[in-house]
């Protein structure tokens, strides 16, 4: 039998690679801009282990029980407890004898039949951490020695009501945590006035009013106002907070300039500005906080350019800048936003990025400078193919602007092993060729 004749099999050769080529190429460049959810460290402020001085032992290394005062002071309070409810989960005692006294109390998912009372709170004084969660009771006035022992107080969807007086009384709180509750109060002073042993501070979804304080005498390492409907500018007492790790005021009515003297909170791991409306620029001084790794500072009115110093920040991983109106080339190389795990800066009309530097590939969700470092608008027709088109539609942030959006282009295993059989075909179809011309 003769084997085909050499033009066709040349041409065999030539269309076999590229049907394989393209075959893998178009699942690859189809948008899937399904990346993952940023996964930010959540500063939990939740004092979950209250770690009292007097260390808790499991009930079998002590035989002592609990004081019976207090025993029948959680009975008066209508929560369920066990024969020894040293043994649950909620409650922390100490190990002293005769009796074991309760250093830490979580109340859950409260039925409607507990209620607080003076005289049982008054007993269960060596509380040292109280967590209500889930807890819809009536707030009572805490007695003095009740006060004086609690270092931690949380409430989360508790007490329906509370009011800054009330708070305010709490003074040798290390820890205080207020979330999904109504706080009325004239303003945060109100509840910090006192408070100066105070290291972690939540008032979060709380409806909370007023400004800022102008003096904070305490040293926070962590600060969360987020949600809620705090007014005025951002006050210098809070950036002279040198001990602070994380700021979340977000999702307040802030305005102004953020403070230059940000760059002062040389602790700050996580910064949140995010929906305000903050104007002016972003402070150039903020690339001098060593160890941020997450900053957001999205829907604001911030303009001007992004300050290039922000590239030298070695340990950022979150930064979002999306919906303000940030303007002109965004100085951000390659490297540097490799070493990012969330960049958003979509939203931003006039800010584009240098196309000669960076590839459409990377998503920035913003269009490419022109010469005059302008956002071409239209893009040009030659990058505007399938896998491109996302990058000008800003209406969904999410998707478009993370940048986390691996393009290998074709799958390299499926391109080798085409490459490997042409070879082999042509390997054969030399082979026979050879064979006919020495006949
Ligand atoms: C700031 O607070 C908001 C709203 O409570 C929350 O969604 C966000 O994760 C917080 N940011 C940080 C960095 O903790
Ligand atoms: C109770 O304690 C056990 C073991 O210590 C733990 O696995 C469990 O998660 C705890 N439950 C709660 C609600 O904290
Ligand atoms: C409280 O209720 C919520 C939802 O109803 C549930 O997820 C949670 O585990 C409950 N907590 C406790 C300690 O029972
Ligand atoms: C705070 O604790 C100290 C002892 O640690 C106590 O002397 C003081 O009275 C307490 N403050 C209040 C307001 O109870
Ligand atoms: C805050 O106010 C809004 C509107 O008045 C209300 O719907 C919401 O329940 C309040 N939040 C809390 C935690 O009370
Ligand atoms: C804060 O810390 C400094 C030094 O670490 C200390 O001198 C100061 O008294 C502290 N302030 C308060 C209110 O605890
Ligand atoms: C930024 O906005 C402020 C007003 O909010 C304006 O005074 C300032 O000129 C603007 N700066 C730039 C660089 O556009
Ligand atoms: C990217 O920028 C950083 C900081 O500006 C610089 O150190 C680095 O050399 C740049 N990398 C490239 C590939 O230009
Ligand atoms: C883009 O980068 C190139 C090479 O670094 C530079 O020559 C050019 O001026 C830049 N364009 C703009 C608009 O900044």
């Amino acid at each position: 039998m003769r084997p085909p004749s050499p033009p066709l099999l040349i041409l065999f050769l030539l269309v076999f690679p590229t049907i394989i080529y393209s075959a893998t190429e178009s699942p690859a460049s189809s948008p899937s801009p399904h990346s993952p959810s940023p996964s930010s460290p959540s500063p939990s402020s939740s004092p979950s282990s209250p770690s009292p001085s007097s260390s808790p032992s499991s009930p079998s290394s002590s035989s002592s029980s609990l004081d019976p005062k207090q025993l029948r002071a959680l009975q008066s309070l209508n929560i369920p407890i066990s024969k020894d409810p040293c043994s649950r989960n909620a409650t922390l005692c100490d190990s002293s004898k005769p009796f074991r006294h309760i250093v830490s109390l979580r109340l859950s998912n409260c039925s409607s039949y507990v209620a607080l009372s003076y005289t049982a709170l008054k007993s269960l004084s060596t509380l040292q951490s109280l967590q209500l969660l889930n807890c819809p009771v009536t707030p009572i006035r805490f007695p003095p020695e009740l006060i004086a022992s609690l270092r931690s107080f949380s409430c989360v969807r508790s007490l329906r009501k509370v009011s800054g007086v009330w708070l305010s009384r709490l003074e040798n709180l290390t820890d205080l945590t207020v979330s999904d509750v109504q706080v009325k109060a004239s303003g945060p002073y109100v509840i910090l006035g006192h408070m100066n042993k105070l290291k972690s501070l939540t008032i979060s979804r709380a409806n909370l009013t007023g400004n800022l304080p102008k003096y904070i005498d305490s040293n926070l390492t962590h600060v969360d106002f987020s949600v809620n409907q705090l007014k005025g500018s951002i006050p210098t007492s809070i950036t002279m907070l040198d001990g602070l790790e994380h700021l979340n005021l977000s999702s307040n009515e802030l305005h102004g300039e953020i403070p230059p003297a940000i760059g002062n909170l040389i602790s700050l791991k996580s910064l949140s500005l995010a929906s305000n409306s903050l104007s002016g620029p972003i402070p150039g001084s903020v690339s001098a906080i060593p160890g941020l790794t997450h900053m957001d500072l999205s829907s604001n009115q911030l303009n001007g350019t992004i300050p290039k110093f922000i590239s030298h920040m070695k340990n950022l991983k979150y930064l979002n800048l999306a919906n303000n109106n940030l303007r002109g080339v965004m100085p951000f190389n390659s490297t540097f936003i490799k070493g990012l795990t969330v960049l958003k800066l979509s939203g931003n009309s006039n800010l584009c990025y240098n196309h000669s530097v960076l590839s459409s590939k990377l998503k920035l969700g913003i269009a490419p400078c022109d010469k005059y470092g302008m956002p071409m608008s239209p893009p040009p027709s030659k990058e505007s193919s399938a896998d491109d088109s996302s990058d000008y539609d800003d209406s969904d942030e999410d998707d478009n602007s993370n940048k986390k959006e691996h393009h290998h282009g074709p799958n390299k295993v499926v391109l080798g092993v085409a490459i490997a059989l042409s070879s082999i075909v042509f390997l054969i179809i030399f082979l026979i060729l050879c064979s006919k011309c020495c006949r």
